[in-house]
């Protein structure tokens, strides 16, 4: 059973769930879960064994668990483990490596492409510990900045996060498949080799700008978060998870400690054959910058 969606509001929860029925088909419903007079918890509409395994979505899910948090609700059900693959959303990813560690709000961060700011809108640090930046003026609330000229100190930060341009979707159209890649940053036709080398530029800026952690220490930081995509482009998948973590780990003390997948729902463009697995899933690399 997958959460697909939900809404909330104190002491109410619409959840909207996927799941696989007998003829094998994914379907959906949309269950309620209010509290009653007596301040108990009840689903509406579901069977006693469907409201079992709703409450241990519901507490395995990270933000209905922070959803409650904020309610001083205790979620009913034991915590599930933070998965390597699932979320709904880069908010997903981050909290999901706060919760691991990878993050915390009280160290210095830096997110060098700020965006929209989408990536915290589950958790983010402390505001007074947190510098947000853009090339695009419009998208940066502590300044506009190039991620491959920053204009830091070395070791300045304890956690950088980069979500590049990644995606090699070529000419922006506007349309059709292309039509976020605004959202993506892609504003102009830009050659894989090129993608890649803008990223890589990036990556070894964030490098420089990250302290390093202890070994042994995960308390001491030094972690880098990277967005990328395997992407197929021009007839061949190229491995960015692969691309950005072995260039990584080329500089002195670098390593990918972990990977988080987010499951994607973007339909095999009409009219083009297939022949590679869809690539419906994008990464956020951890890695970590250590002391030697
Ligand atoms: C994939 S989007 C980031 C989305 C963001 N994480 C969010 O939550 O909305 C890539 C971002 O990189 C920015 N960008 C592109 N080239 C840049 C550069 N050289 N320096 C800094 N930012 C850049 C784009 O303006 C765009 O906002």
């Amino acid at each position: 059973m997958e959460i697909t969606s939900f809404t909330s509001a104190a002491a109410h929860l619409t959840v909207r769930i996927a799941y696989r029925s007998h003829d094998g088909w994914t379907r959906f419903s949309e269950f309620h879960r209010h509290q009653n007079a007596c301040g108990e918890w009840e689903w509406t509409g579901a069977l006693p064994q469907t409201a079992e395994r709703l409450s241990a979505a519901v507490a395995s899910h990270p933000r209905l668990r922070a959803i409650c948090a904020d309610y001083g609700i205790e979620p009913d059900g034991e915590e599930g483990p933070i998965m390597a693959i699932g979320g709904s959303s880069n908010a997903d990813l981050i909290l999901n490596a706060s919760t691991l560690g990878y993050l915390n709000s009280a160290w210095e961060t830096l997110d060098c492409t700020y965006g929209l700011g989408r990536f915290w809108r589950k958790w983010s640090p402390d505001p007074s510990v947190f510098r947000r930046h853009d090339l695009n003026p419009e998208k940066a609330p502590d300044g506009p900045m190039d991620f491959t000229a920053l204009d830091y100190p070395d070791g300045r930060f304890n956690a950088v996060v980069f979500d590049p341009p990644y995606k090699l979707s070529g000419t922006s159209t506007g349309a059709g498949p292309s039509a976020s890649d605004a959202d993506y940053g892609v504003e102009a036709y830009r050659s894989v080799e090129a993608t890649h080398n803008l990223a890589r530029d990036g990556i070894r800026e964030c490098l420089r700008v990250l302290h390093p952690g202890k070994t042994g220490s995960r308390e001491t930081g030094g972690f880098l978060l990277v967005k990328c995509q395997a992407q197929v482009a021009s007839g061949r998948v190229h491995w960015q998870p692969r691309v950005f973590a072995d260039f990584a780990e080329q500089f002195r003390g670098v390593r990918l400690v972990d990977m988080f997948h987010l499951p994607g729902h973007r339909a095999q463009p009409k009219g083009r054959s297939q022949a590679h697995a869809r690539q419906n899933y994008s990464t956020l690399l951890v890695l970590r910058k250590e002391s030697r």
